[in-house]
């Protein structure tokens, strides 16, 4: 089985693995875990934050984010399609109470005047009190159901500078900032610079089995703990998956980049097969999502499993292939293949397998 669900599903190498067993470790919660210390201390560095806590999950990062931004009966301000609104199990409003203001964007990526434009008019007629106020503006790069779209570093800038035009913070969900980073040629602390906090994922495309972390100033990354605690994630000898995490970050990260394109390959093979809609130049990152002209995406991808290669549904007719370490160059060209098999043997209603 080739698995292009997602690139969460990559296995801890050996060598990772070793580096987990001969981890040192303490009680995380009374703050003396040394591997953890030492993730979270190369996290913010690498980020250019003042310090950063390490954390079970990406979601549990965001829904710390936003208990630190928004109060009850305020909003997030991002596009709709950001991970934070559409699977987090609404946790926004399940767990804090919170709202959204949706901005208009392309792939999952916007502008200042978007965000301008997303705010209720400020003018004398319009009474201030009907709109749910803004608390936070937030920017998810690479954007995950935008099909690993990639910010332009100037145009993701404009969105601290426009959230402080407001007097607001802003958040940057950086679930895949190391894919990010490495389609623009811009260092990781340079595209965080000026969001207050930012989140990042070790468990993706770096490999790590669990984990995650929020970054920020030293103040925010202190009541970022409590929250931490209160939403049950407080850990205790941490270290085992920190020293992954780690491993992850210092020999995985340079790697990425067979990731981006290992997807740039798949994509250019797939866009010439009848059935498929993908623009090849879209793809910017490790994540390929494409279209089916005809048909549903559910049947699509159960009839792919069926031939071998695994894939998401993400739409009705999406589809969602994700490239991560753990899959060879030579599965590339038999996943394409796989995909021909199984659009044109469903147009002519043939066994793909057969
Ligand atoms: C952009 C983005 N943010 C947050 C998350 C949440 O991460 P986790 O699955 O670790 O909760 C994901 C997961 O895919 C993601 O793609």
């Amino acid at each position: 089985m080739i698995d292009l669900r997602s690139d969460t599903c990559s296995r801890p190498t050996s060598a990772m693995r070793r580096a987990i067993a001969d981890a040192e470790v303490g009680d995380d919660l009374f703050g003396d875990d040394p591997t953890v210390r030492e993730l979270e201390a190369a996290t913010a560095q690498l980020l250019g934050k003042e310090d950063a806590v390490y954390v079970p999950s990406g979601t549990m990062a965001n829904q710390i984010a936003v208990r630190l931004h928004a109060r009850p009966g305020e909003a997030v301000v991002t596009d709709p399609l950001a991970h934070v609104v559409t699977v987090e199990a609404a946790s926004l409003a399940g767990l804090s109470g919170v709202t959204t203001i949706p901005v208009a964007h392309e792939r999952g990526v916007y502008d200042a005047d978007a965000v301008r434009a997303a705010f209720a008019p400020a003018h004398r007629f319009f009474p201030r009190t009907v709109g749910p106020p803004p608390a936070v503006v937030w920017a998810e790069n690479t954007h995950n159901n935008g099909g690993g779209a990639v910010w332009p570093a100037d145009r993701l800038a404009e969105i601290p500078a426009v959230a402080a035009e407001r007097g607001l913070p802003s958040h940057l969900d950086g679930a895949r900032l190391w894919h990010a980073a490495l389609a623009v040629g811009t260092a990781e602390s340079q595209l965080a610079a000026g969001f207050d906090t930012v989140s990042v994922c070790f468990s993706k495309a770096l490999g790590a089995p669990v984990g995650s972390a929020l970054a920020g100033p030293e103040q925010l990354v202190a009541r970022a703990r409590r929250y931490k605690q209160q939403l049950g994630g407080g850990f205790r000898q941490a270290g085992i998956i920190a020293a992954g995490a780690l491993y992850a970050l210092r020999e995985h990260r340079p790697l990425l980049r067979r990731t981006h394109e290992m997807a740039a390959r798949f994509a250019e093979q797939i866009a010439t097969m009848p059935g498929i809609e993908i623009d090849p130049a879209h793809v910017a990152t490790n994540i390929v999502r494409f279209e089916l002209t005809d048909g549903d995406s559910g049947a699509f991808c159960e009839r792919l499993h069926a031939a071998g290669v695994h894939m998401l549904p993400s739409g009705p007719r999406a589809v969602r292939a994700v490239f991560y370490l753990d899959i060879a160059d030579e599965d590339v060209e038999p996943a394409a293949e796989a995909v021909r098999r199984v659009v044109t043997s469903a147009a002519a209603g043939s066994d793909p397998a057969g």
